[in-house]
């Protein structure tokens, strides 16, 4: 008589059930990974199946203090359990205190905030504009090639890649570009039509470009002597990811508007229009709002992370463990990633490792191996971890990524 067979129940692979079930419903703008994440703690994310990845993308520079982060937690617990959302035509205590929090730790008098990095810098349009009608009927833009301002149609004319806006013209008119790091070009491009200067102090989505030492200095002198305001878009370099607050402070000059999200919220949408005060007074009551703009629950997770954030302790860990990885593939590259690294940029926690072939293969190979990062503007494999990552932490992504490179 045969055995009798026990029977095995078939595995689900629950991140396929996930691809398949997102593919259907979900409209197709991200070519995803064909994994469905559950759950975070710290630097690390589990997948549907249970595999445990450690993240250096971090919601794209987003989760500054990792995943469920105690104080993030316990102020996200406790705002949702008195008050998610009012109107802005009552005054919001705690959006009060995260605009007198920043105005402490900035150059900034005066905050609007709203709820996205691309709709940070549309009402930092708007807000030059008006301005600019005010101050000898100024209109144009300066802004820098390569750069990424994001996704709606303001921010999208203010890129300086056309990647992003093919198809969806005519974009917004008065808007020039000059190459970045060129204070030269800029200078001639800066009129007495021009309202504002807008940049990325360091370039992300651009491929982690840092500008030479002087060259914020010296848009800032330019933008006085031509008297247009200076915009810097903070949104990816600030909130600590390069080691200070907010990385103009290590570059000589103070803008006149800053734009900051991502890292604000620690994870909750949030953005912020930060500007001097005499600049942001050119807005009144009703010209420009935002329904969901600083309500009480992304306003009071904002202000328990950047009390976190500006720790020195915590600053400090962005410059030693940002030095620790760029130092290790400036090893790699000297010995036998030669032929492979060609270039390792960056400030802080901002990462950028380029390569001469293969950055998707590599990040697709670093997933597999339980790392995840991502490559941009071609092969620059970029780095954005948790802001609070361990030594431990950094040296595991190191060896992941160079396995993944197959040095
Ligand atoms: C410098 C910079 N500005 C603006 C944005 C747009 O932000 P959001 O995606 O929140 O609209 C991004 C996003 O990557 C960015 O890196």
């Amino acid at each position: 008589m045969a055995a009798k067979r026990k029977k095995v129940a078939p595995v689900r692979d629950l991140n396929l059930e996930w691809e398949k079930r997102t593919l259907d419903s979900v409209a197709f703008t991200y070519r995803r990974f064909p994994i469905a994440m559950v759950r975070g703690k710290g630097a690390w994310v589990w997948d549907a199946n249970g595999k445990k990845y450690l993240d250096f993308l971090a919601g794209v520079a987003v989760n500054c203090l990792g995943h469920a982060h105690p104080v993030v937690t316990k102020a996200i617990r406790e705002q949702a359990g008195r008050l998610v959302q009012i109107s802005n035509y009552f005054h919001i205590p705690s959006q009060t205190e995260l605009a007198e929090e920043i105005e402490k730790r900035s150059f900034t008098g005066r905050v609007f905030f709203c709820n996205s990095g691309t709709e940070a810098n549309e009402g930092a349009i708007k807000l030059a504009r008006k301005w600019g009608m005010e101050h000898g009927g100024r209109y144009e833009i300066v802004s820098t090639s390569n750069s990424f301002h994001g996704r709606t149609v303001g921010s999208l004319s203010m890129t300086g890649q056309t990647k992003y806006a093919e198809g969806f013209g005519p974009l917004l008119p008065g808007i020039r570009f000059v190459p970045f790091n060129n204070a030269a070009a800029l200078a001639e491009a800066v009129t007495e039509k021009t309202c504002a200067v807008a940049l990325e102090p360091v370039q992300g989505e651009g491929g982690v470009v840092v500008p030479g030492r002087d060259y914020l200095k010296r848009v800032k002198e330019i933008c006085r002597g031509k008297g247009a305001l200076l915009i810097v878009d903070e949104i990816q370099a600030g909130m600590g990811r390069t080691g200070t607050l907010f990385s103009y402070e290590q570059m000589g000059y103070e803008p006149d508007i800053m734009t900051l999200a991502k890292g604000l919220g620690g994870g909750v949408p949030i953005g912020a229009i930060c500007a001097r005060k005499e600049v942001m007074e050119t807005l009144g009551p009703g010209t420009h709002g935002s329904t969901f703009g600083g309500n009480p629950l992304a306003t009071a997770t904002a202000l328990a992370v950047i009390r976190e954030v500006s720790k020195p302790s915590l600053l400090a860990n962005v410059r030693k463990q940002g030095d620790r990885i760029r130092s290790f593939f400036r090893k790699l590259q000297a010995g036998a990633g030669a032929g492979l690294i060609s270039d390792i940029r960056g400030m802080g926690l901002l990462i950028g490792i380029e390569v001469t072939r293969e950055g998707p293969e590599i990040v697709k190979r670093a997933l597999e191996l339980g790392l995840i990062a991502n490559c941009t503007a071609g092969n620059v494999i970029r780095l954005v971890p948790p802001l609070n990552i361990t030594s431990k932490e950094a040296d595991t992504a190191c060896r992941i990524l160079q396995k993944a490179m197959g040095l």
